[in-house]
């Protein structure tokens, strides 16, 4: 029986985490201090909350300097965007990071367009989306830029592969097809909408999951050798009534595909290294430093 090469994301983070760490302490010589990283939560979503604390416990892991602003569920749109403006002037802070999603009376655009692009270690910036359209250098969402890091590293070349990406949001389905194209896949997105999404996985050499559904891709369209980044966290309950974390591929896909990120373990913890990453490389790009070169040369992206 096949059993497909599982992509250990959880070691390649960690590999990731101790070179930033490396780099960080060069900036801190080289600068005076050390690169800043900003987080904003607004109310106590318990998700959000999980990922503020690893997020600012990997900050102070890497020897950077991680501001914490915990915000009452009722403050006012004017209040965080003042908040932010102050943080967009303040010279100790190199990364500005607003947990998603906002409560209701909030204007997602509004908050994300108020971040200093130069600042904007998610990505989100629609100055940064542009310039991950057109090829030019500029901030890449966290999630899918580990994505391809994975890909890259267990893929190498990934010119002329047809990838399938499932997914259409702004934080991973479309700057990851963006991504997957500058690395000249043919690259097909597929959403809610799509008509038979069992035909479209079938022809796909790489499969990126991000729809947010349970285990939406089925074993049998896999096939046989494809990779598959898995970047699905349901939580559901198992058959013993407990419940359990999946992916949005069917676990017994690694009895198809020749590799496949488990869930969890593979791409959640790329995607706080390459935080990590983007807080540096702002960092860098702000005090004029050209970008310690951290990752192998078959990892970078131009
Ligand atoms: N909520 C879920 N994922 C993300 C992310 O990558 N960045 C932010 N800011 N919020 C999120």
């Amino acid at each position: 029986m096949n059993t497909a090469t599982i992509i250990d994301g959880k070691a390649r983070a960690a590999e990731l985490r101790e070179q930033i760490a490396h780099a960080v302490s060069a900036f801190a010589m080289e600068v005076g201090r050390a690169p800043g990283l900003a987080v904003i939560l607004v109310g106590e979503d318990p998700a959000s909350q999980i990922y503020v604390r690893s997020k600012g416990r990997a900050t102070a892991e890497a020897g950077m300097v991680s501001f914490e602003h915990r915000l009452d569920v009722t403050v006012s749109q004017v209040e965080l965007l003042k908040l932010i403006e102050t943080l967009n002037v303040d010279n100790r802070v190199d990364g500005i990071l607003v947990q998603l999603p906002l409560p209701q009376h909030i204007d997602e655009d509004a908050v994300i367009s108020c971040i200093d692009p130069s600042k904007d270690v998610d990505g989100f910036h629609v100055m940064n989306a542009g310039l991950l359209m057109v090829g030019k250098p500029g901030l890449v969402p966290c999630t899918p830029l580990g994505c391809l890091l994975l890909l890259k590293q267990h893929l190498g070349d990934l010119s002329g592969l047809e990838a399938v990406v499932i997914g259409r949001s702004n934080i991973v389905g479309k700057p990851m097809a963006q991504l997957l194209l500058a690395e000249s896949c043919t690259v097909t997105i597929a959403h809610s909408r799509t008509r038979d999404l069992a035909d479209v996985v079938r022809r796909a050499d790489i499969i990126i999951a991000a729809a947010g559904r349970a285990e939406i891709v089925k074993s049998s369209w896999i096939k046989p050798g494809a990779t598959v980044i898995d970047v699905g966290i349901n939580r559901v309950t198992g058959e013993s009534g407990k419940a359990k974390i999946v992916g949005d591929v069917e676990a017994t896909a690694i009895e198809v595909a020749s590799a496949l990120t488990p869930v969890p373990g593979g791409v959640g913890p790329m995607t706080i290294a390459m935080l990590l990453r983007n807080a540096l490389t702002a960092a860098c790009a702000r005090a004029g430093l050209p970008e310690i070169p951290l990752l192998a040369r078959s990892d970078q992206t131009s």
